[in-house]
């Protein structure tokens, strides 16, 4: 899959998933400009030759919009913008606190707003794709996953209604809903957990070259599942 030429903006991508999603879309031709909260020392040694913008906070639309900016100056313009930037707490309703909702909202759905109001004056429209990170959660949530699921269900349905706003305008909208994926964090929060069942990073990274490629031109307001044999 080629992507040479195409100027691609990754958030989120100094974390697991989307540090390797960047090295895939770089090693497929592609520009790549890294958006993260973390610092620029703690970006992953595989990360060099991307631009990389730390200590942005895309929950503030006004930082945002500075990143998409300042990625699309030092890239000569966009093509797509891949939202990875979330999180995750586990916490049961019965019990929970709200605080966990608000956070949950504001760090899986706030920053795919502001990123995607950010990136659309920028956008270009002849391979204009924008791709949403959401949850198999989303679709049935479990004990423990109402708010996180939520907030990825906010995820869905802003790429759905996204991906009608801009269907006459070039511009392809779809989000890949993860079940567990395989990173440092779920091994050690699962440690008996059989790990050959879960998503590999590098598969959901493939599926995105693939949605941010010519071959995917007909397809936007997807919600593609993708969930190893969990
Ligand atoms: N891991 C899974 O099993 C799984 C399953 C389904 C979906 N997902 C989704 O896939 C995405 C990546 O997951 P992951 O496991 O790779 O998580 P991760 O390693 O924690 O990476 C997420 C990255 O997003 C950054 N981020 C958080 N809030 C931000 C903000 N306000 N502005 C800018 N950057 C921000 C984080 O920075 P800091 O670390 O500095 O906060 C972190 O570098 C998330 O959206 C997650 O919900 C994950």
């Amino acid at each position: 899959m080629n992507l040479s030429g195409r100027k691609i903006v990754i958030t989120g991508a100094f974390g697991a998933l989307g540090s390797k999603v960047a090295v895939a879309v770089r090693a497929a031709g592609a520009s790549v400009t890294c958006i993260d909260f973390s610092s620029p020392d703690r970006a992953p040694e595989s990360l060099r030759g991307c631009v990389l913008l730390g200590g942005v906070d895309l929950g503030i639309p006004d930082a945002a919009a500075a990143a998409l900016r300042a990625a699309a100056k030092q890239m000569g313009g966009l093509d797509g913008l891949v939202n990875i930037a979330g999180g995750f707490r586990w916490e049961k309703i019965q019990g929970g606190g709200i605080a966990t909702w608000d956070q949950l909202y504001g760090v899986n759905l706030r920053t795919a707003v502001n990123a995607v109001q950010a990136a659309l004056p920028l956008v270009g429209k002849e391979h204009g794709r924008i791709i949403n990170v959401g949850a198999a959660a989303s679709i049935k949530a479990g004990a423990g996953m109402g708010a996180y699921a939520a907030s990825k269900a906010g995820v869905a349905k802003l790429t759905e209604a996204l991906a009608d706003e801009l269907k006459d305008q070039g511009v392809c909208v779809n989000a890949i809903l993860p079940s567990i994926i395989d990173t440092p964090a779920n091994r050690a929060d699962m440690p008996d957990a059989d790990y050959a069942r879960w998503v590999q990073p590098e598969q959901i990274a493939d599926l995105v070259v693939f949605l941010l490629s010519n071959h995917s031109s007909a397809i936007t307001g997807a919600l593609i599942p993708i969930v190893g044999r969990v």
